[in-house]
C-alpha cells in the first residue's frame, strides 16, 4: 500500500502546527499594528493641538499691536517650516468664510462643513478627518474677545475668528505601513522557519521510525520471522518496536511449535495408515476361516445332546468364535471405512433396530432401557447402518458400564442450527438432531474423558477400544458431532448431533 503525502501523520501534524502557528502571529501582528496606528495619531493629534495654541497665542499678540497684515504672514512662514501642517486659516465665526489662511487661494471660500460642524458644536478638542484618502488631525479652536481687545472689537463679540489648523498624517501613515510590511515579512519568514523546523523534527520523529517499523513488518508478511526492529528510541516508537518485536518472538516460537506437531502428526499418520494397512490385511485373513470355523462350531454345538458334558465348552467356544468375529469386523470398520450410503432416513426406525438387539443383553444385566422420540421428527439424509452401528456402540457402552442395573435412557429431539454454530461449529443447515444416550454406570474419569475417542483406548479386558472411534468418525462424515459429559459414579451423557441436511456432506479425502 502507497501512502499518499497528505495523507501522512507527519504531513497532518505539521499542517495543523503550521495553521495554529500562522493564526497566532496573525492575531498578534494585527494587534501590534493598531496599536502602532493608535499611538501615532494620539502623537499628530497632540501636535495639531499644541501648534493651534501656540498659533494663537502668536496672533493674539500681533493682533493687539494691530499688526493684521503680519497675520497672513506668521500663517504662510509657519507652513513652510512645518511640512506636516497642511492647511492653517482663520475663518469668520458668523458666516464660515475664511478670512485669513497659509494658501493665499482660499481667502474668501467657505470652510469645510465638518470644521464648521466641530466649531459650531464648540468641540475644541483635535480629531481626525479623512479628505479625499487622505487623512489629517485637525483642531478648531476660537479665538476669543478679550478686555484688552475691546478698543477695536465692540464687548459683544464673542468670538474673533477661528482657527483652524490641520497636521496631514500622510507621515504617519506611511511608517504605519512600513510597519506592517515589517511585521508580515517577520511573519513569512517565521513561517518558512517554522515550516523548516516541522520537516526536519519530523522526518526525524516521526518519518525514519515508521520507515524502519514498516519495512521490518513488511519482511515478517513476507514469511521471514528472523528480523527484528533495532532499538529506535525512547518514545512510543521504542514503545512500539519493543512490543512488536516480542510479538514476532511469540510468533516464531509458535511456528516452531506448529512445524513440530505438523512432523509428528505426520509420523503418525503414516504410522496409522501402515498399521491400518497391515490390520485390515490380518483381518481379511481372519474373517474366512474364523466364518469357517463359526459355521462348523454351530453345527457341532446344534447336533450335541443336551446333556452332553462337552457342549457346555463346544458353548464357551462358539462365544469366543463371535467375539473374534466382532473384533474383526471393528478392525476392517477402523481400517477401511466403507464411505455413507446417504439414505433418507427416519431416525425412529434406526435407533428401534440399534436398541432391538440389545434389549436381552440389557435385561441380563438389569438394566432398563428408555426411548422418547420427539413427535413429528422429519426424515434425515443419513447411512441407516452406520447410525446403527453409532447407536448400538453407545448403547453398549452404557451396558458395559452398568455391572449392578441401571436405566439407559436415549431422547431424540431437534434444536435450531444457530444455537450450537458457537460451541460445536456446526453451519450450514437449519436444524439439528440432538440423540443423547444417559446411563447411571460408573462415569468416566477426568483424565480419561480426552482420551475415549482415541483408537485402541480401552479399560476392558475384552475391549479393543475402537467402538467410540469409529463413532466419532461416522458422525462427523455426516458432518455432526459426537460429545460427553460425566464424572466418576455419576453416570455419563454420550450426545450426538446430526444436521438435518437435504444434500449429503461432501467431505475432501
Ligand atoms: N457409557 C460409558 N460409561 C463409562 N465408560 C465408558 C462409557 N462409554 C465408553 N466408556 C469408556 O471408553 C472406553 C472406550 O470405549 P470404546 O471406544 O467403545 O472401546 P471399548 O468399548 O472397546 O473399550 C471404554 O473402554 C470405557 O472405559
Ligand atoms: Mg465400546
Amino acid at each position: 500500500m502507497k501512502l499518499k503525502v497528505f495523507e501522512s501523520i507527519r504531513f497532518k501534524l505539521t499542517f495543523i502546527a503550521l495553521v495554529a502557528v500562522f493564526v497566532i502571529t496573525l492575531l498578534i501582528v494585527y494587534s501590534d499594528v493598531k496599536d502602532t496606528e493608535h499611538r501615532l495619531i494620539a502623537t499628530q493629534k497632540e501636535k495639531a493641538a499644541l501648534m493651534s495654541d501656540m498659533l494663537k497665542q502668536s496672533i493674539m499678540l500681533l493682533m493687539l499691536e494691530n499688526r493684521w497684515k503680519d497675520v497672513q504672514d506668521l500663517l504662510e512662514d509657519i507652513t513652510k517650516a512645518n511640512p506636516e501642517l497642511d492647511e492653517v486659516r482663520i475663518f469668520h465665526p458668523l458666516n464660515g468664510k475664511i478670512i485669513a489662511s497659509a494658501d493665499i487661494k482660499d481667502i474668501g471660500k467657505q470652510i469645510y462643513h465638518e470644521d464648521w460642524n466641530k466649531f459650531v458644536n464648540q468641540r475644541n478638542e483635535p480629531f481626525v478627518i479623512n479628505k479625499k484618502g487622505t487623512i489629517f488631525a485637525t483642531r478648531v479652536s476660537p479665538i476669543l474677545n478679550k478686555p484688552a481687545c475691546y478698543k477695536c472689537h465692540p464687548p459683544n463679540h464673542k468670538v474673533l475668528g477661528v482657527l483652524d489648523v490641520e497636521v496631514s498624517l500622510s507621515v504617519a501613515h506611511k511608517s504605519i505601513v512600513e510597519a506592517t510590511y515589517r511585521h508580515f515579512l517577520g511573519l513569512a519568514l517565521g513561517f518558512v522557519i517554522i515550516t523548516v523546523i516541522f520537516i526536519i523534527v519530523g522526518e526525524r520523529l516521526i518519518s525514519l521510525p515508521l520507515r524502519k517499523l514498516t519495512g521490518v513488518m513488511q519482511t515478517v508478511e513476507g514469511g521471514d520471522l528472523s528480523v527484528r526492529i533495532k532499538k529506535i528510541s525512547g518514545d512510543e516508537f521504542g514503545y512500539l518496536s519493543h512490543s512488536f518485536n516480542k510479538m514476532i518472538d511469540a510468533l516464531q516460537s509458535a511456528q516452531q511449535n506448529l512445524e513440530i506437531c505438523h512432523i509428528q502428526q505426520m509420523e503418525q499418520t503414516s504410522k496409522l495408515a501402515s498399521l491400518g494397512q497391515i490390520v485390515s490385511g490380518i483381518a481379511h485373513e481372519i474373517k474366512n476361516p474364523l466364518a469357517g470355523i463359526s459355521c462348523a462350531v454351530q453345527v457341532f454345538h446344534a447336533e450335541m445332546k443336551n446333556d452332553d458334558p462337552q457342549k457346555e465348552v463346544v458353548s464357551e467356544v462358539l462365544n469366543q468364535v463371535t467375539r473374534l468375529d466382532k473384533i474383526v469386523k471393528d478392525l476392517l470398520s477402523y481400517a477401511k471405512p466403507k464411505a455413507p450410503r446417504y439414505i433418507h432416513t427416519k431416525i425412529s426406525e434406526v435407533l428401534d433396530r440399534a436398541l432391538f438387539f440389545l434389549y436381552p443383553e440389557a435385561r441380563k444385566l438389569n438394566v432398563k432401557i428408555d426411548l422418547k422420540i420427539q413427535e413429528d421428527l422429519p426424515d434425515i439424509l443419513v447411512d441407516p447402518d452406520q447410525m446403527q452401528q453409532v447407536f448400538m456402540n453407545i448403547t453398549v457402552n452404557a451396558l458395559h458400564a452398568m455391572h449392578s442395573g441401571g436405566t439407559v435412557s436415549v431422547h431424540a429431539s431437534e434444536t435450531e442450527c444457530s444455537k450450537l454454530k458457537d460451541t460445536l461449529g456446526i453451519t450450514g443447515c437449519d436444524k439439528v438432531f440432538v440423540i443423547s444416550f444417559h446411563d447411571t454406570g460408573q462415569g468416566i474419569a477426568p483424565e480419561d474423558l480426552e482420551k475415549i475417542f482415541e483408537p485402541f483406548f480401552t479399560k476392558k479386558t475384552v475391549g479393543t477400544g475402537l467402538g467410540l472411534s469409529i463413532c466419532k468418525r461416522i458422525i462427523e462424515e455426516h458432518g455432526g458431532r459426537i460429545t460427553v459429559s460425566s464424572a466418576l459414579g455419576d453416570g455419563s451423557v454420550f450426545t450426538v448431533y446430526l444436521p438435518v441436511r437435504n444434500t449429503p456432506l461432501k467431505i475432501n479425502p
